[in-house]
């Protein structure tokens, strides 16, 4: 099905990309989310994310806030509806798994993962290794670095047994790489140096085999120095036996910088190597306000990235960080910028979101 369709997605992107002339209107949004998507819906116009991904063979996820999740009944219909699978945004964290040294809180998690059973989505598992949001009793006051060593380990352990075979992939460890390509300086590399990544690795598939574990970072969607270092990274635990199994792009665009042009080159560089590659974490903000030539170079940004997976040959899943502006991570870290994911406040789909979905459908021809 994706050989058949990319006659079709590579017309479609010459029509948005290149064809579109830079002042014309964006394309027509829909004005409401479809009532239903599946086997009762009546045609494409009701056809939502899901479905149309289902059929180009890609599973389309978002990040779920639990907050959101547990009392507004209209996002939680929509993360149903939407989505093939789901990432916890912030509940599978260590902070918020392991609060206190030996006492767990799985429950938000494991919420998450009975929803995503019953909704028959996959999980994506984020993040197990991470210098950000991380238990404040995980110090290098508290610890040597041979202690430190075994709490990490028996973090991985526990978490991933805890939820081996309910989770699809794992983030196993994230944002390892400054954008320059050297080491980025966390508590892992000062006191583990460069191993932790093949240790990491090594532990959590040890915990579940069956998952698949990835890398995941932002500012790697093109061939630049930080994908540099990933590759060759890569190499270097592909050469030492260490179970790595996909390349994650988070995918967190700004329409003043664009989209990088050889996204496609670096998927298929990847997947040269023997990984799957996925898009894990897309949206693309704006400097506010919004205008209608911003909120067109949105739908482009969501777009090129879906179309580069689906021209890609392993590329499996397709995550936006959060699929409505009511709940976005934007406007509280850059200062004047927001409007980022495919529908509004009020749940109202934007172009991105149009485009979107007629981009799969392209795709599922
Ligand atoms: O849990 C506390 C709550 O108790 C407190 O009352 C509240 C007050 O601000 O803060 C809550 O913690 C917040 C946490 O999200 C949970 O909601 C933090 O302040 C807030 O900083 C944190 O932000 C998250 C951020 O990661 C932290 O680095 C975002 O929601 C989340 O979207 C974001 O996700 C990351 C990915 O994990 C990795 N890639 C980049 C991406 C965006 O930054």
């Amino acid at each position: 099905m994706r050989v058949r369709a990319l006659a079709g997605v590579v017309l479609l992107a010459t029509m948005t990309l290149a064809g579109t002339p830079a002042t014309a209107a964006p394309p027509a949004a829909p004005t409401a989310l479809p009532a239903a998507a599946g086997p009762t819906s009546t045609g494409p116009a009701a056809t939502g994310l899901r479905t149309v991904a289902d059929r180009a063979g890609l599973r389309i996820g978002t990040a779920v806030d639990m907050a959101a999740l547990a009392g507004d009944a209209p996002y939680r219909a929509a993360v149903a509806r939407e989505f093939s699978t789901v990432t916890a945004e912030n509940v599978m964290k260590w902070e918020a798994v392991e609060p206190q040294r030996g006492v767990h809180d799985w429950a938000a998690a494991d919420r998450l993962v009975d929803f995503a059973r019953a909704n028959r989505q996959k999980v994506r598992g984020h993040t197990l290794v991470w210098h950000n949001q991380n238990p404040s009793w995980v110090n290098e006051q508290a610890f040597t670095p041979e202690q430190l060593r075994a709490v990490l380990r028996k973090h991985i352990i526990d978490e991933v047994s805890h939820f081996r075979g309910r989770v699809w992939h794992w983030d196993v460890v994230n944002e390892v790489f400054n954008d320059d390509g050297t080491w980025r300086d966390t508590i892992w590399l000062r006191n583990l140096g460069q191993g932790y990544v093949a240790d990491a690795f090594r532990w959590a598939h040890q915990a579940d085999p069956q998952a698949k574990l990835f890398l995941n970072d932002y500012n790697n969607e093109g061939v630049n120095a930080k994908s540099d270092a990933y590759y060759a990274l890569v190499k270097q635990l592909k050469a030492a036996g260490v179970p790595v199994q996909g390349y994650g792009v988070q995918g967190h665009l700004a329409v003043q910088y664009g989209v990088p042009g050889d996204t496609l080159t670096n998927l298929r560089r990847f997947e040269k190597l023997g990984l799957q590659t996925a898009f894990t974490e897309v949206d693309v903000r704006m400097p506010l306000p919004a205008d209608p030539i911003k909120v067109q170079a949105q739908a482009q940004g969501f777009t090129a990235l879906l179309q580069a997976c689906l021209l890609a040959d392993r590329c499996v899943s397709y995550t936006v960080w959060g699929f409505t502006d009511r709940y976005s991570w934007v406007p509280g870290v850059f200062d004047g910028q927001g409007s980022a994911t495919p529908l509004d406040e009020n749940l109202t789909p934007k172009p991105a979101y149009a485009a979107l979905r007629d981009t799969l459908a392209v795709a599922g021809r």
